[in-house]
């Protein structure tokens, strides 16, 4: 079972900061998702909003705002807020820190709701500088992002992310259809969605299915049952004492 850091050890350490990030190093799971987003000055953070506010205090779209202008903000907690690894990372600032680890990372492009000129290309550029493109995996709700990026380089596994208002619009074969023309090697559905039909399925097609956000004891029991591959959890201590392999 694949147990990923769902943002970071982000139950216990503020989200997509280098903090999370390091306290994610010795936990002995398969790997790190995290969240990426372009800055208007063209500079890939890892940041799970479009916008600041809810994490990082200040206003504004991540487009229009500059690196500098975003490495300003600080945390909404006063505790944390003047520690120097809790500002927005660079993507590259956490590739440094994963790259020589034994974990695996998960990128999210987060382009479903913003659209950011060349993100694919960027995210590409940086996996191959770090020499990382056998244990990144790159994910997406928009999949046309995902053909970009195995078109980039088919060396970069890709997996799509589909959550319930992905089925607003489609079935799971019109689902399975999208992995197959975007070369996905994974599905990460959300656990709302997922059942036995969906993960065999998915399996027929020779696709892993890792499922996001796992954070309670019971669906993990239920994950298990259904033979998933990996599981997304805040709270990976907990969610590996029920994990056998
Ligand atoms: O990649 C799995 C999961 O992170 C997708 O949802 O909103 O937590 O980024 P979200
Ligand atoms: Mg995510």
């Amino acid at each position: 079972m694949n147990i990923y850091a769902h943002r970071g050890n982000s139950g216990f350490f503020p989200e997509n900061t280098m903090y999370a990030f390091e306290k994610s190093l010795d936990l002995d799971i398969y790997g790190i998702e995290l969240d990426v987003q372009k800055t208007k000055d063209g500079v890939l953070v890892v940041l799970h909003d479009e916008t600041l506010g809810r994490i990082f205090d200040g206003k504004g779209s991540i487009k229009k705002l500059t690196f500098d202008e975003l490495r300003e903000a600080n945390l909404n907690d006063e505790k944390l807020k003047d520690k120097t690894n809790c500002k927005i990372p660079t993507l590259e600032e956490v590739l440094e820190l994963i790259a020589p680890t034994d974990l695996n990372l998960n990128i999210e492009i987060k382009n479903n709701k913003v659209k950011y000129k060349d993100i694919e290309k960027d995210i590409v550029n940086l996996i191959k500088k770090y020499k990382m493109e056998n244990k990144v995996l790159i994910s997406s709700f928009n999949h046309k992002s995902l053909k970009i990026v195995s078109k980039l380089n088919s060396k970069i596994k890709t997996a799509y992310l589909v959550g319930p208002s992905t089925f607003k619009y489609r079935n799971l074969k019109k689902v399975l259809k999208i992995c197959k023309d975007c070369k996905c090697t994974c599905i990460h559905p959300s656990y709302d969605v997922v059942n036995k039909e969906f993960v065999d399925e998915a399996h027929k097609k020779g696709l892993l299915v890792q499922v996001y956000t796992v954070n309670s004891i019971t669906i993990m029991k239920k994950l298990i049952k259904l033979k998933v591959d990996g599981v997304f959890t805040n709270y990976p201590k907990i969610i590996k004492t029920i994990v056998n392999d």
